[in-house]
């Protein structure tokens, strides 16, 4: 990334509403002053001292940042905590024991309510069923599960007995979920028989298969049986167990871990610019102080809400804002599996009116998706129970931003345009809810974080001006190592731009007013449909096929994916791109990776742009796309 030239493209410069917030919002809002709570934030230790106040500790923090040994930050040092237990445990001696704590939905119309008192009897019995399976404190569980009430379930259960969870999104296909569990050197595996997405089932008991034939380090698959689809349990010598039968006769008590602050919660995979994903590892106290305090302040929970993110859990969006900080909070979170626009485009805002959310986020792909259905669909619910909205994933063009507005939000309800990473963990820039709104734009950095635009150097850049985004400051929540990987995790993200900072890998602009505007990707990292996805990873997947000698893959923009796949083949002697060898490749690259990894374009090439120590110039790809200048290649030669 450091070779690339910043441009700026972006439509966005010319966009100049300013959209305040109606007194109902201002009134009810948990931060009432924008700005004296980002001056507040200035003092790191002080804030996020304060805010750990709220949070259930066995022992108290010594220390709240420890800059020692820098860029490996510790938080609340010395601190003694159980996320679960505060997640759930705490919540079941109080008036909340019986309210609904995940509220399942999905596309069929299905519900289940889980009150808090059931979540804590059903974690319980499932993390004594992973004791008994000798799952201990440190080990790597993985996770391949829809959006059933069990992911949610597992993921509190290994916490609470201070397991790591990896979880992998149930998109993905057996290859890149084999290489995220040998990676993690899990040895259990939690998955489920299948999952629904409109109108059939998908068995992920299969893929699950498929995969363990790749991960000799599994001994055991737990299967939730959720569908009740037909699967296979037996020509796998012994090693599967129904989910029910391990935990039946399980007891509903089980003593929360006592863990550091420091000790790691989770693994979670994520695509780089280069080579294998990245093992993002989080760890308990910083993450659980960040995720619940960024929820609070940027959606304004009270006791009552009820809060629906649409993301996976298999993503950072989920782990963070749909389980943990929404439970840590005590509010009611929605589970909801399925597609957003079966059995028609209207589900989502018929939900919303049956149930009575009052905050929604979502991303700006599903936003652009639903618009094209038309104003009708949200137009025939009642949405008035919402207070405010809120986007994630890439940057959102103002056209969706005002049909969010006009559409779901009646002119009324402010939109959370939230900026963040999986590596940062919790939202970064972000509006909150007083804050004026700018379409397009994510605001400004939260209280407690110091963002800025540079150039190379570190040197910020004039308004206006493109740049890098970095972060000047450590954060609770932040990314502690890539895991088995520090070198990495120093090179990628601290040894990028002078100065001690963490580069995000994300091209930005901040204008007169201090806003800043995201504008994509700096790195060869994609966004499709709000999942993010390595251009490595994607070659690497069309290489694995016989025809294919050499491949080079760029993003093209897409009006509602955000981007597709463009491929550039160079094929073996004698081969040439038919459309039965593009199905062949379509294939391919969708076993390898899975159908998250969207192919617009394939066109075959003769030679691929290099450096001279061979390395492929996407960049040049890129600029030759959009019919731009190149840039000046000889400064691009290593
Ligand atoms: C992009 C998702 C613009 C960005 C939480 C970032 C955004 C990457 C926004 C992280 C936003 C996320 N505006 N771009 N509001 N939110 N991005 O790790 O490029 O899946 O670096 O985490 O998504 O994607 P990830």
């Amino acid at each position: 990334m450091a070779n690339e030239i910043v441009k700026d493209t972006s439509v966005l410069l010319t966009e100049k509403r300013m959209f305040e917030p109606g007194n109902e919002v201002i009134e009810k809002a948990n931060v009432k002053n924008w700005k004296a709570e980002r001056e507040k934030g200035k003092d790191l230790e002080a804030y996020w001292g304060e805010k750990a106040e709220n949070f259930h500790w066995f022992e108290k923090w010594n220390k709240v940042l420890d800059e020692s040994e820098k860029p490996f930050y510790k938080w609340f040092t010395g601190g003694k905590t159980n996320i679960t237990y505060n997640a759930v445990d705490r919540w079941i001696n109080t008036a909340k024991r019986n309210q609904v704590a995940i509220l399942y939905v999905n596309e069929r119309g299905d519900e289940k309510k889980i009150t808090y008192y059931e979540l804590y009897k059903e974690v319980n019995k499932l993390a004594n069923g992973l004791k008994r399976l000798g799952v201990k404190k440190g080990d790597r569980v993985g996770i391949y599960l829809p959006m059933s009430p069990e992911l949610p379930v597992s993921l509190l259960a290994c916490a609470k007995i201070g397991a790591m969870h990896s979880a992998v999104f149930a998109g993905f296909s057996e290859g890149a979920l084999a290489e995220r569990l040998n990676d993690a050197e899990a040895k259990i595996l939690i998955t489920a028989d299948g999952t629904y997405r409109k109108g059939s089932v998908i068995n992920l008991k299969n893929i699950a298969d498929e995969a363990f034939l790749q991960c000799p380090i599994i001994e055991t698959m737990i299967v939730v049986k959720h569908c009740g689809n037909e699967v296979n349990m037996s020509d796998l010598s012994g090693k599967d167990i129904w989910y029910d039968n391990l935990i039946e006769g399980e007891p509903s008590e089980c003593e929360p871990e006592k863990m550091d602050a420091e000790d790691p919660l989770y693994i979670l995979y994520t695509s780089g610019s280069t080579g294998k994903p990245k093992g993002v590892l989080h760890t308990t106290g910083g993450y659980m102080v960040g995720t619940a305090t960024t929820l609070k302040t940027v959606f304004d929970i009270h006791d009552g809400d009820l809060w629906w993110c649409s993301a996976d859990i298999g993503w950072v969006t989920g782990h963070s804002y749909i389980v943990y900080a929404p439970l840590v909070l005590g509010t009611t979170t929605v589970v909801y599996e399925g597609a957003p626009d079966y059995p028609d485009p209207g589900t989502w805002w018929k939900i919303i009116e049956k149930y009575g959310v009052t905050q929604f986020y979502t991303a700006p792909t599903a936003i652009r998706h639903l618009m094209r259905f038309g104003d009708k669909f949200p137009n025939r619910y009642d949405l008035s129970t919402l207070r405010l909205l809120g986007t994630v994933g890439e940057p959102i063009n103002p056209e969706a931003w005002m049909w969010y507005y006009k559409n779901v939000g009646k002119e009324k309800l402010p939109i959370m345009d939230t900026w963040w990473q999986t590596e940062t963990g919790t939202f970064m820039i972000s509006p909150i809810p007083v804050s004026p709104l700018k379409p397009g734009s994510a605001t400004k950095p939260l209280p407690g974080i110091e963002a800025e635009v540079v150039d190379k150097e570190g040197n910020r850049v004039p308004v206006g001006k493109g740049g890098h985004l970095i972060i000047k400051t450590p954060w609770p929540a932040m990314l502690r190592t890539l895991y088995k990987n520090p070198d990495r995790y120093v090179e990628t993200y601290w040894n990028v731009i002078p100065g001690g900072v963490y580069t995000a890998g994300d091209i930005a602009r901040e204008d007169e007013d201090g806003y800043f505007w995201i504008q994509g990707r700096s790195d060869d990292v994609l966004q499709i449909a709000g999942h993010r996805i390595g251009t490595s990873e994607v070659e690497s997947a069309f290489v694995s096929h016989d025809a294919v000698a050499e491949a080079a893959v760029i993003g093209k923009p897409d009006p509602v994916r955000y981007e597709t796949i463009k491929a550039f083949l160079i094929l073996k002697e004698g081969k040439k791109l038919t459309p039965d060898l593009m199905t062949e490749l379509k294939k391919q690259v969708r076993h390898e990776l899975g159908a998250l990894a969207v192919i617009g374009e394939m066109v075959q090439v003769d030679i691929l742009p290099k450096t001279r120590s061979g390395k492929i110039m996407r960049r040049v790809l890129r600029a030759r796309e959009k019919g731009e200048d190149e840039g000046d290649i000889s400064t691009l030669v290593e």
